[in-house]
């Protein structure tokens, strides 16, 4: 009886699960990029410009003004279904409800940083995001979501093929090449990890290839890609296959002309001048989590490596929360944690900031324990780097908790090591694991790698 009430449960739930799917993915996704394009039209660019100069109150007005603005239509809408034809209202109401929410979430994005600096509105969006997340991730936990996810997805690549073959009838010899372009995904032995074969990578922006790798990515949380080394330009077109690329907080380290691709120079220098990050990522951390939205994967580009070691490890967090005792678990669900872009706790210090980029990088609260926005699984959520101490403890208390959660992690049951050769991709999802890197390789020998950071979500 149980089975057959969450059957038709489910029958009635994936159509439903299935349009707000196609909303969210598809049609929101590509108004964003409709927007992104329209707004590098100089006088649109100009504009966005001048709201990043607006003080707290006028951000807040001009973000609300929208709203407002579009209220007179919506009735007017429902004035005319009332009086004239109801399947036009109803259409003029879904174009202008796609219309607005594209132009709120567009000025959010430019205004954000601003009303952060007003004290209720950053309480009122950490919670907003926080309890709409959590929501998001209950139903995307639901089996039958899962399932209209997995039809989109299908359907979404059968059509983009058939359209693409409609629009150039491919040869034999091309479709013949497409077929032997398809990648393998070959797991590690180790807690996680894939390697991918046989991949052509100017092959990445086909959807097919996108998604057979986003979805490697997902189920493997690192992937490894040798391949040929690539320009900065390619490196950011390759990472935009996984999620928007975005520019990383130290400008130094910025390729001018490519800003989201950073250059990390980890060469050992006889004369001490050595870059600081290179020896800060030799503990366990994750990137970027001394930010409210940390980037969600990581793309590392090796361009040139030392004769021996320097290898990169990584830590499987979701292995290593569903391992704890119950007894820790139940300790540590709910408990929040303080991060910081320097920490007492850390072995080595960081690189200096500009003034610029201090002010950009407030310490941030963030979950003990974090819930995978794609997929509802739990992961630990810890940076031996930045994560300074958890939220309503003693400092001596929150020190032994988080050392107890430190030694678990450190554990090689949860591991796995990337030997670098020239030309690597190597992608990870920050959001279930730590990286750290071996420093052990020959002093002056030249290590040097691409960097980009892929936008990413608010931890709940
Ligand atoms: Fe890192």
């Amino acid at each position: 009886m149980k089975q057959h009430l969450k059957r038709a449960l489910e029958l009635l739930f994936v159509p439903f699960a299935a349009a707000i799917v196609f909303f969210e993915q598809v049609l929101i996704k590509y108004l964003n990029v409709a927007m992104a394009a329209f707004a590098r039209l100089p006088p649109i660019a100009r504009l966005e410009a001048w709201l990043i100069t607006l003080p707290p109150y006028g951000a807040l007005l001009t973000f609300v003004m929208p709203s407002v603005l579009i209220l007179p239509i919506k009735f007017w809408a429902v004035w005319f279904g009332a009086h004239h034809r109801y399947t036009l209202a109803l259409a003029t109401l879904i174009a202008g409800k796609v219309l607005a929410t594209a132009i709120v979430a567009r000025l959010y994005r430019i205004l954000r940083p601003t009303l952060m600096t007003i004290r209720w509105f950053a309480w009122a969006d950490t919670h907003f995001f926080y309890w709409r997340d959590r929501a998001y991730a209950f139903v995307r936990s639901l089996p039958a979501w899962q399932k209209a996810k997995a039809l989109i997805e299908r359907s979404r690549t059968w059509l983009t093929g058939l359209v693409s073959g409609f629009l150039r009838a491919r040869s034999a010899q091309e479709r013949y090449s497409a077929r032997m372009a398809e990648p393998r995904i070959v797991p590690t032995e180790a807690a996680l990890g894939a390697r991918v074969e046989g991949l052509d990578r100017t092959q990445i922006a086909k959807p097919e290839v996108a998604s057979l790798l986003k979805k490697a990515l997902g189920d493997h949380l690192l992937l490894e890609i040798p391949g040929a080394p690539m320009t900065p330009e390619q490196t950011r077109d390759f990472a935009a296959a996984f999620g928007k690329p975005r520019t990383q907080l130290l400008r130094y380290k910025r390729v001018e002309a490519v800003p989201e691709v950073s250059v990390m120079v980890s060469t050992l220098m006889k004369d001490g001048t050595t870059d600081k990050t290179a020896l800060r990522s030799e503990d366990w951390h994750t990137d970027d989590s001394y930010f409210s939205t940390p980037a969600k994967a990581t793309l590392l580009h090796s361009i040139d490596i030392p004769s021996r070691g320097g290898n990169t490890w990584f830590c499987n967090m979701r292995a290593a929360y569903e391992a704890l005792p119950d007894a820790t678990k139940n300790r540590i669900d709910g408990l929040r944690a303080i991060h910081a872009y320097d920490t007492p706790r850390a072995r080595n210090r960081p690189s200096q900031r500009t003034a610029q980029e201090i002010a950009e990088t407030p310490d941030v609260e963030h979950p003990l324990v974090r819930t995978h926005p794609d997929n509802g699984l739990k992961a630990l959520y810890l940076n031996f780097n930045r994560l300074d101490r958890i939220v309503g403890m003693a400092r001596a208390e929150s020190d032994a908790l988080l050392d107890e959660l430190a030694a678990h992690c450190r554990q090689e049951r949860f591991h796995y090591a990337h030997k670098w050769t020239v030309g690597d991709a190597v992608i990870w999802d920050n959001r279930a694991t730590m990286h750290r890197v071996d420093v052990d390789y020959p002093m002056g020998e030249k290590r040097v790698m691409q960097r980009v950071l892929i936008e990413g979500d608010r931890p709940f």
